[in-house]
């Protein structure tokens, strides 16, 4: 298995995933645990495979110096254009994670690594990098896809057999990932150099509705209600995405 670099995912993830309620949701956790956790000063900001650039662009409009890192070229070109559309600047580099050490020389205030864990074919090997790419008191911002929201989904489907087999990655040009995270091992990884300050979940349940309420539903009552229980104690891990906001110790 190798990494998967959104080389022909481009289009149909700027559709699916920012194009409805889906994004929106994600956005607006994330946007509401950043704005808790970071200070009013601007920030050295690094969006590790950065994809069309929806989190940095809201931090560049706040005013944060950020660098875009994305090995995957129509993702950064899409990245680029809006940014350009939105008048506002940035670093673009195009590149894979293993290859940013080589190229970085200064660690930044805020290093954000959104949805790419479960991509990878080792998601545990980025975690060091993360560490030496974010300043001593500064901020990770990890938000992956959480192996727990799919195992529930598949038990309320009644997909037992896909349980039993422990089948959960995508395929070929799916846009299901190829590697959701179990959050117990991934919370040891991070155990000994980070603490986690911030977890919310992303879509706690909005991926669960009935696709006749969820069509029903109007977006500002879905944005209320899923930062209402984002980290309720219950449903928070329920997130399909899960959110933590860590410090390096
Ligand atoms: C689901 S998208 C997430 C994009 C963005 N972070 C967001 O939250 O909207 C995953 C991104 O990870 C990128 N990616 C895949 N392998 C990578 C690697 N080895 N290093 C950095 N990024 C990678 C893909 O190209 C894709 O743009």
């Amino acid at each position: 298995m190798t990494d998967r670099h959104f080389d022909e995912l481009a289009t149909r993830f700027a559709e699916k995933i920012y194009g409805g309620a889906k994004g929106a949701i994600r956005l607006a956790v994330l946007q509401a645990d950043l704005k808790e956790a970071l200070p009013e000063r601007p920030l050295r900001v690094l969006d590790i495979g950065a994809g069309l650039g929806h989190m940095s662009l809201w931090l560049a409009q706040r005013g944060h110096a950020v660098t875009l890192a994305e090995p995957a070229e129509p993702m950064l070109d899409g990245a680029r254009q809006r940014f350009a559309e939105a008048g506002v600047a940035a670093t673009f580099i195009q590149a894979p994670w293993q290859e940013l050490l080589g190229q970085l020389n200064q660690p930044y205030d805020l290093v954000l690594c959104h949805a790419v864990l479960e991509w990878l074919a080792e998601p545990h090997a980025i975690l060091p990098v993360l560490h030496q790419l974010t300043a001593p008191g500064g901020w990770l911002s990890l938000a992956f896809y959480n192996k727990d929201a799919l195992i529930y989904r598949n038990l309320l489907k009644g997909h037992f057999r896909k349980l039993r087999k422990a089948r959960f990655a995508g395929e070929g040009q799916s846009l299901t990932p190829q590697r959701p995270l179990d959050p117990r091992e991934l919370a040891a990884q991070l155990a000994e150099h980070w603490t986690v300050e911030i977890e919310s979940g992303v879509r706690v349940f909005h991926d669960y509705m009935p696709s006749d309420f969820q069509a029903k539903a109007e977006l500002a009552d879905l944005l209320e209600m899923e930062l209402a229980y984002s980290r309720h104690p219950t449903f928070a891990g329920l997130g399909r995405y899960l959110h933590w906001v860590c410090r390096p110790r």
